[in-house]
């Protein structure tokens, strides 16, 4: 039984204020989480309040109906119990950031309990054994960087390495391989909101090098690694003009869709987050149709981790995978709940971080737990390093 919920701010990656929660329980289980924060937020998203009044609201709304009435250990009890006290359907009122840290922490205080490390108890003893690929972010744009690519993520994907480990460092090397062929070209360069390098050179520039720094590494490791992009497509998207705004031309959304295909077919690309707006699910139907059968289509601010979302683009054959992200729709129960739907479907679900982070390392546990093909989160720097390191950690103590 919770007996205590303590929520404070504490400093995400980018120097601003999130909640953190404290969920103790009267067995002397205990679990600590706080919630992370987007930069390119989906339109559809659960609701972020400023962190002092999320707090304020879930210490007056959501702290009473868990103290003394809910059991850490039963999530659906805890989360349910948590959208009673909000009574909006975006967690507007004690907001998503309140509320995805009481649910991660109230998860890792039944884990506590159990004395079971927390994939063990989110994913039970029937869970696959299967560990997730991690997808490293090395150059990006967007709204993670001023003046850098236009395309917000290029990605590599370790997919032939035979342990995470192997995984994890491989793509630190591509990381760190990037650093030297910029260098070598003369591009100075700082890096953005989630580590990758944000060069001021345009994305065909960026796909060179990346390219480049792929084979370097794979020939040096000895296993396959594919590379991938987050379009972050409702960012380009100018909506009156009904064309995508890159630095040195538009696109209207055909063009757009044939420039994708495109590029799929020409760096051989195993992933595609977010290729085209948020809105649009005809056209990312349309691209499904087309590359589907050779890549992933995720929808991230297309599906916002949103089951309603979800099934219409399932009816709709929109993508073939989904981005999870716990706080876009504010509970762990919601986020499996979308996990479940897309794996009955055929759509792989993909674990995710956001630009903006803490050293919390629950999403870790939840790739393990629900056998996620991939996660996302990062390469390097020490909120992104916190959920690699423990996917070694785990990977060891699991094998
Ligand atoms: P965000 O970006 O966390 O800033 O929303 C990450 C993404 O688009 O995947
Ligand atoms: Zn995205």
């Amino acid at each position: 039984l919770i007996t205590d919920v303590r929520l404070r701010r504490i400093l995400d990656s980018r120097g601003n204020p999130t909640v953190e929660a404290d969920v103790v329980t009267e067995s002397g289980g205990f679990g600590r989480a706080a919630a992370p924060s987007g930069a390119s937020t989906g339109e559809y998203e659960a609701v972020e309040r400023p962190p002092s009044e999320a707090i304020a609201a879930a210490r007056e709304d959501a702290v009473p109906r868990l103290v003394g009435e809910a059991y850490a250990g039963n999530q659906r009890e805890v989360d349910a119990a948590l959208h009673a006290a909000d009574g909006t359907d975006d967690f507007s009122e004690i907001g998503a950031n309140s509320a995805v840290a009481i649910s991660m922490a109230a998860a890792k205080a039944g884990a506590d309990v159990l004395g079971a490390p927390l994939f063990q108890h989110l994913g039970g003893a029937f869970r696959g054994q299967n560990f997730p690929i991690p997808l490293g972010n090395v150059v990006g744009g967007g709204e993670h960087a001023a003046d850098a690519t236009d395309i917000q993520e290029f990605l590599v994907a370790p997919v032939g390495a035979p342990s995470v480990e192997d995984a994890v460092f491989a793509n630190a090397t591509v990381h760190s391989t990037v650093a030297d062929l910029l260098e070598e070209r003369d591009v100075p360069c700082g890096k953005g909101d989630e580590g990758a390098w944000a060069p001021s050179i345009d994305d065909s520039e960026a796909f060179e090098i990346v390219d480049e720094a792929v084979s370097i590494v794979q020939d040096e490791v000895g296993f396959n690694i594919g590379f991938g992009l987050d379009v972050a497509g409702a960012e380009l998207y100018d909506s009156d003009a009904g064309t995508y705004e890159y630095s040195d031309r538009s696109r209207d959304t055909d063009e757009q869709i044939e420039y994708i295909a495109e590029l799929v077919r020409e760096y051989d690309l195993v992933y595609v987050e977010d290729p085209l707006d948020e809105d649009d699910y005809d056209a990312f139907a349309d691209l499904t149709d087309e590359v589907g059968d050779q890549t992933l289509i995720c929808g991230d601010d297309l599906f916002v981790t949103n089951t309603d979302r979800l099934v219409e683009g399932i009816d709709r054959g929109a993508a073939n995978s989904i981005l999870i992200k716990p706080n876009q729709i504010g509970t762990l129960t919601d986020a499996f709940d979308a996990i479940e739907l897309a794996a009955q479907n055929g759509y792989d679900p993909v674990i995710s971080h956001r630009s903006g982070e803490t050293e919390d390392t629950t999403i870790a546990h939840l790739a393990v737990a629900t056998d996620a093909p991939f996660i996302k989160t990062g390469a390097v720097g020490g909120e992104r390093t916190a959920k690699l390191n423990e996917l070694i950690r785990i990977a060891d103590d699991a094998t």
